[in-house]
């Protein structure tokens, strides 16, 4: 009998979901993980400064666990050096730039060379398939095509698999039902919120949204709770997994959710190396625990990044659907969009929650912050699926603040809106308008 050594095992290549060992793949993390590092400290004056600050060389890199010694990396770290100045390759060599759209500030600008681009292609094939998609489907695409991440990320997996790319983009609502329609798509990529527009186009046009040919839906780019995942599939009959990523780190495919098991999102590991800290301490915590993710990538080339502060909040936990590959928990909001409402912490998505649990109320919502005087104050905006009896409007908002009092430990004031007036989008929802005075 011959014992295969590992360099002996044929590879899977590398759009296909991994099967390697954990100790394998610590093995591969190490090595890739020393070999971004140097390169990072040749190439990029940032890191070389940030780590002689610090005064780590890679050389001092011998162990994963060795990474906690290493300068965290920020919006801000991005920021400065924009455009170009984190790349570690000549600009020649990026194929492409994508970037973050900058609504606060200047934009985050991103690079990738041809196989930075295939990595990406590879990884976003892989996250299809755990998503329950297959060489063959039709796919939708309908997150943003241009500077965001989405719609080109999406698009090159699509082809990477072997399946039939529809490049929709954002918008044109009535159109993207009509594609559905006329080119049953098995499988939808896009923001959960847009896809409800898409789902509230088709009952205005009579279409029964759990008769199409849609099977899986492939949805992130934005917080959803468990409850939307309910909500989604009730309506439709499909799958809804969670597909997540940032621009900084990749952009769409750094985790991806299987559809066999719908706990989490499991992530690349052999390309990206997370861990999670306390966001004010940033000592790293243990697996299980609740905290702020930081990636570092172990592949890229063009901008490698080295435990990037993400500013989302979850926590690791073991494989399951990929044994060796750890998972994260379902992203229960962003540092900066926490609320803080009279002393008590609150993300939009606990509001979703119960919201959501309301059967009259549509799944859209606002969060207004106000400042009248010292205190911060909450108003939640709601909107009935139709016409509410009279009086009904006042229950439903009086228990909701009650619900949310109770549940959450916020104090918060619930406005019925008109049905359909609150803001749609083609993107991500903006669930918070903060309308304090600026400092
Ligand atoms: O949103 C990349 C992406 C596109 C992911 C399409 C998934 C699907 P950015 O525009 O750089 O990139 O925004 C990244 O969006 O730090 C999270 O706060 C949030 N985010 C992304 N995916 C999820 C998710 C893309 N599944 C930021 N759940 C991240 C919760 C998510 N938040």
């Amino acid at each position: 009998m011959t014992t295969e050594s590992p360099e002996s095992r044929p590879r899977l290549p590398d759009h296909e979901i991994p099967t390697i060992g954990v100790d394998e793949l610590r093995g591969t993390q190490l090595e890739r993980l020393q070999q971004t590092v140097r390169t990072a400290y040749d190439n990029v004056p940032h890191y070389r400064a940030a780590f002689d600050a610090r005064g780590f060389h890679p050389d001092d890199l011998r162990s994963l666990d060795d990474l906690s010694r290493m300068p965290f990396t920020t919006k801000a770290d991005l920021r400065a050096n924009y455009p170009f100045g984190m790349f570690a390759v000549p600009r020649e060599q990026v194929v492409r730039v994508h970037a973050s759209s900058g609504t606060t500030g200047r934009p985050t600008v991103v690079g990738y060379t041809k196989a930075d681009i295939d990595t990406w292609a590879d990884l976003m094939a892989r996250s299809i398939r755990l998503a329950g998609g297959h060489p063959g489907d039709v796919i939708h695409v309908a997150y943003g095509y241009g500077l965001f991440t989405g719609g080109l990320g999406a698009h090159y997996g699509v082809e990477r698999l072997g399946a039939t790319v529809v490049p929709v983009s954002g918008g044109m609502t009535e159109r993207q039902v009509q594609l559905i329609r006329d080119f049953q798509p098995r499988v939808i990529m896009v923001t959960p919120s847009y896809f409800l527009s898409l789902l509230d186009e088709m009952e205005r046009e009579g279409v029964d949204p759990a008769t199409t040919s849609l099977q899986v839906g492939i949805f992130g780019a934005e917080p959803w709770t468990e409850s939307m995942r309910r909500e989604i599939e009730r309506r439709t009959g499909m799958d809804a997994v969670d597909i997540y990523g940032l621009s900084e780190v990749m952009g769409p495919g750094v985790a991806q959710e299987a559809a066999t098991t719908k706990d989490g999102l499991h992530i690349w590991e052999d390309h990206f190396y997370p861990e999670v800290i306390d966001p004010i301490t940033e000592e790293v915590l243990p697996d299980g625990e609740l905290g702020e993710l930081v990636f570092t990538s172990l592949t890229k080339q063009a901008m490698p990044v080295i435990r990037y502060r993400t500013r989302d909040l979850t926590r690791l936990l073991p494989g399951t659907a990929v044994p060796s590959m750890r998972r994260m928990e379902k992203v229960t909001g962003r540092t900066d969009d926490m609320m803080i409402v009279r002393g008590v912490n609150v993300f939009p998505t606990q509001i979703e929650e119960h919201v959501l649990a309301e059967p009259r109320l549509s799944p859209y919502f606002q969060c207004v912050l106000t400042q009248p005087g010292r205190m911060v104050e909450l108003t939640v905006l709601v909107e009935p699926l139709s016409r509410l009896e009279p009086g009904a409007a006042e229950q439903i908002a009086r228990t909701l603040e009650a619900t949310i009092k109770a549940r959450i430990g916020t104090t918060c004031r619930v406005e019925m809106r008109e049905p359909g007036s609150i803001e749609r989008s083609i993107g991500k929802a903006r669930r918070i308008v903060d309308e304090r005075p600026k400092a």
